[in-house]
């Protein structure tokens, strides 16, 4: 692993995947997010699903409650990410496993998934490229994806954003966030966030950038939206046919 690798390990492992859950995830924007891109991914029945940066395991929640049947592999380089996944409700049982797995190194064999889903992940990449081909590599001919891209650089101004949005939000299970709820959540959501708002993002991409890389992977009728939690490009498609099925 690279010098990178190892700091993006121990901040997702230390930081981020502990708190992730009492923070972001309470986002009553992330929720929804989570229910749109379950939907645009249209995985049904006892579709092969790689969940690439799974993180806590949200994204388990979110599908399964589409389709319980969903066979679903996550990846992540986070074990403490992972262990947190492992422990929902829906990541339990055989349909469900779990990979310490580097995105831009996919350790799968070509076009054995159905579909393939990574969200808010290929901005902690130094090689967002090499992830993508890596992606579409394992995604079947036919199949669908959904991946969204880094837009610009987060800056302080997405972090409030986050946080001011976090503390009008309403928990999942309805109740209104307090005043004392709220402060833990703005001080909590800080420590998160800051190294996120500070750091360069290795790369980022302009739209019209998303077409021409993600073509000669053999991806069709893209379509390139604005994703409401963090302002990236969410990009949703079908691997064609002739697609290619080996890594760039
Ligand atoms: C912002 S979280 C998103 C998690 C999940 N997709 C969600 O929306 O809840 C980013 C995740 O990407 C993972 N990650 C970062 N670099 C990675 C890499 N090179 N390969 C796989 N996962 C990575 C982190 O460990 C973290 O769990």
């Amino acid at each position: 692993m690279s010098l990178w690798q190892h700091l993006a390990r121990a901040y997702f492992d230390t930081v981020y995947s502990p708190l992730y859950d009492s923070t972001t995830a309470h986002l009553s924007r992330y929720v929804d997010s989570q229910k749109e891109m379950a939907a645009r991914l249209r995985a049904e029945g006892r579709h092969r699903v790689l969940c690439v940066g799974l993180g806590t395991g949200n994204e388990l929640t979110s599908l399964r409650a589409r389709a319980p049947e969903l066979d679903i592999v996550g990846v992540d380089i986070s074990p403490a990410a992972l262990a947190r996944a492992r422990r929902k409700p829906a990541g339990e049982g055989q349909g469900t496993a779990f990979a310490l797995v580097d995105a831009q190194q996919l350790a799968f064999r070509d076009a054995c998934f159905d579909r393939v889903l990574c969200y808010h992940v290929t901005d902690f990449l130094r090689d967002p490229a090499k992830a993508t081909a890596e992606m579409m590599r394992v995604l079947r001919p036919g199949g669908h994806f959904v991946i969204s891209f880094p837009a610009r650089s987060e800056g302080l101004g997405l972090g409030a954003g986050l946080l001011a949005h976090g503390l009008r939000s309403r928990g999942p299970d309805g109740a209104s966030a307090g005043r004392v709820r709220g402060v833990t959540a703005l001080l909590l959501g800080g420590l998160i966030y800051l190294p996120l708002m500070l750091r360069p993002r290795p790369v980022i991409f302009a739209a019209g950038q998303l077409e021409p890389l993600l073509q000669p992977l053999g991806a069709r009728e893209c379509i390139i939206e604005t994703d409401p939690v963090y302002r990236d490009h969410l990009v949703s498609g079908v691997k064609n046919a002739g697609g290619q099925t080996h890594a760039a």
